[in-house]
């Protein structure tokens, strides 16, 4: 019998697979389809301080081998995710959530990680310094290494949990970033979130997206997150949490191989609603098949 159990900062997961923010809203609609405490954990829809209703549409398009999106953070805000959905998640979910908090400012994200922390069902906090899709905030803390130091140093302060940062691969120089955020205090590194793109219709001559960009995720950006994360492993001492493009336990090995502790998956559950559980039933056969009797003793394999 394999084990698949992994250990993220101090949690006890019972496989590594962890749906990514933005791919699973706050869990309801995919608990209808099958048991979600089948997960390692889920990471909740990007949260900001005020309720947002995201960009204009067309908002989604679809691409060789992934998606483009610009969704706009769409969320209900802080006060009602936690006077709402969590209430209605504890009812069905029963294990420690990672929280995915969203922000324009230093003291946006101090706000929502210092309530968000109070709350007993969140095990990690995962600070998105990394969407594509806003002005003047998100990824703008991304690409700069003294943004992603402070925010992750104000975020610290006000903080119980582990707080996880999350990278955008927008950058020339992610290893940089994730210095900054380990200097900063992280207790984690999410990584990576999605490349800006662009799709052009070909008949209107104009983008498909309204907002004109967008974040490229799905299966053609593996290749990319795995050579971020292989970098990252070696320059940081943090865990990290692997993902980009992984849509099957292949991929989730190759992923910790890499140095992810865990590993979440994205587009692949807009593709395929199942697609985390199918992921976890296979990788007892992959693990298998590749001589691999625990998850954890592979987690930087490859170094
Ligand atoms: O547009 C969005 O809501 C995407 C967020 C993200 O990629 O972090």
């Amino acid at each position: 019998m394999v084990d698949m159990k992994v250990n993220l900062s101090g949690i006890e997961l019972d496989n590594p697979i962890i749906p990514a923010s933005g791919t699973f809203n706050f869990g309801e609609e995919f608990n209808e389809f099958y048991d979600i405490n089948i997960l390692g954990s889920f990471s909740f829809k990007g949260t900001t301080r005020e309720p947002r209703f995201g960009n204009p549409t067309p908002r989604i398009a679809e691409c060789t081998q992934g998606m483009i999106n610009s969704v706009g953070l769409q969320n209900p805000g802080i006060d009602k995710v936690i006077s709402e959905e969590l209430p209605k998640l504890r009812k069905f979910f029963h294990k420690p959530l990672v929280a995915n908090i969203s922000g324009f400012s230093i003291e946006e994200y101090v706000h929502c990680c210092e309530k968000i922390d109070k709350e007993d069902q969140v095990g990690i906090i995962e600070v998105n310094i990394s969407c594509p899709n806003v002005h003047n905030g998100g990824m703008a803390f991304g690409v700069d290494p003294k943004n992603a130091y402070d925010v992750t140093k104000a975020v610290k302060e006000v903080t119980s949990k582990p707080v996880y940062i999350k990278l955008s691969p927008n950058v020339t120089d992610i290893v940089s970033i994730a210095k900054a955020c380990e200097d900063g205090g992280a207790d984690g590194i999410s990584m990576i979130n999605t490349l800006l793109g662009m799709k052009i219709d070909l008949k209107t001559r104009k983008p498909v997206i309204a907002n004109k960009m967008g974040g490229f995720s799905g299966p053609a950006i593996l290749p990319v997150a795995v050579r971020m994360v292989y970098q990252v492993y070696d320059a940081v001492k943090l865990p990290i949490m692997g993902m980009g493009g992984v849509s099957t336990a292949e991929d989730v090995i190759e992923m910790m191989l890499a140095g992810a502790t865990a590993v979440q998956v994205g587009a692949q559950n807009l593709v395929d609603p199942f697609a985390c559980k199918k992921i976890i039933e296979d990788l007892p056969r992959v693990m298998d098949k590749y001589g691999i009797n625990s998850l954890s003793e592979i987690i930087g394999g490859a170094h």
